[in-house]
């Protein structure tokens, strides 16, 4: 295959249902051992739209996708789980999954639709994600912070050693 030119970081755009196959592909892709079926992406995109972006490149591929909604903040929801509705009262934006095509990593794409989420966190008053493959650093450089908390360990049950729960205050410049 061709290497094509890079991506545009200004290319990433709201996610539309028809987007879905391209996204779970690159979903197994990148997390090949946390498969997240179609009802999951399909139920947070619904509930609420604006939380979940793509950039897909010129060639019609999709490079990346973020998926992010409001919960409690110290209990995402566990993986591969279908909500139906969003707490009323939620107090933080949980970062799902920020996943870039492995071919595309290391030039900054990420970072658009992370700035994007973070502003939509405001209103709720933080940020909150799991971080898995040692990606914590790269989340500290937005201002999020480690929170090695004993009683979150059971939610960190399904992602694996080296997951780090991270918390990102609104308030905090990042
Ligand atoms: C974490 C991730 C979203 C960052 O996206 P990105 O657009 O590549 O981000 P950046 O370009 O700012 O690069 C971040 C770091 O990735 C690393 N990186 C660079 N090139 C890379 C490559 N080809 N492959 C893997 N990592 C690379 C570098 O450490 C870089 O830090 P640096 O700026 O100090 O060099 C992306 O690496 C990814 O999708 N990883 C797998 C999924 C994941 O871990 N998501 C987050 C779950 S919490």
């Amino acid at each position: 295959m061709s290497r094509v030119a890079l991506p545009s970081p200004a290319g990433w755009r709201p996610m539309e249902a028809e987007d879905l196959p391209a996204v779970m592909a690159l979903s197994e892709r990148v997390h090949p051992t946390f498969h997240e079926g179609e009802a999951m992406f399909l139920d947070r995109l619904r509930l609420f739209p604006e939380g979940s972006l793509v950039l897909a490149h010129a060639d019609g591929a999709l490079a990346a996708y973020a998926i992010a909604y409001p919960v409690h903040r110290f209990a995402p929801p566990p993986l591969d789980t279908v909500l139906g509705t969003l707490p009323a009262d939620a107090d933080a934006l949980y970062l799902h999954d920020v996943a870039v095509a492995p071919e595309w990593r290391g030039h900054g794409l990420a970072e658009p639709a992370i700035r994007r989420l973070l502003t939509l966190a405001e209103p709720f008053g933080a940020a909150v994600l799991v971080s898995v493959y040692g990606t914590w650093p790269f989340w500290a450089r937005f201002g999020f912070a480690r929170v090695d908390d004993p009683a979150l360990a059971p939610k960190l049950a399904g992602y694996g050693e080296g997951a780090v729960f991270m918390l990102r205050e609104s308030m905090k410049e990042g």
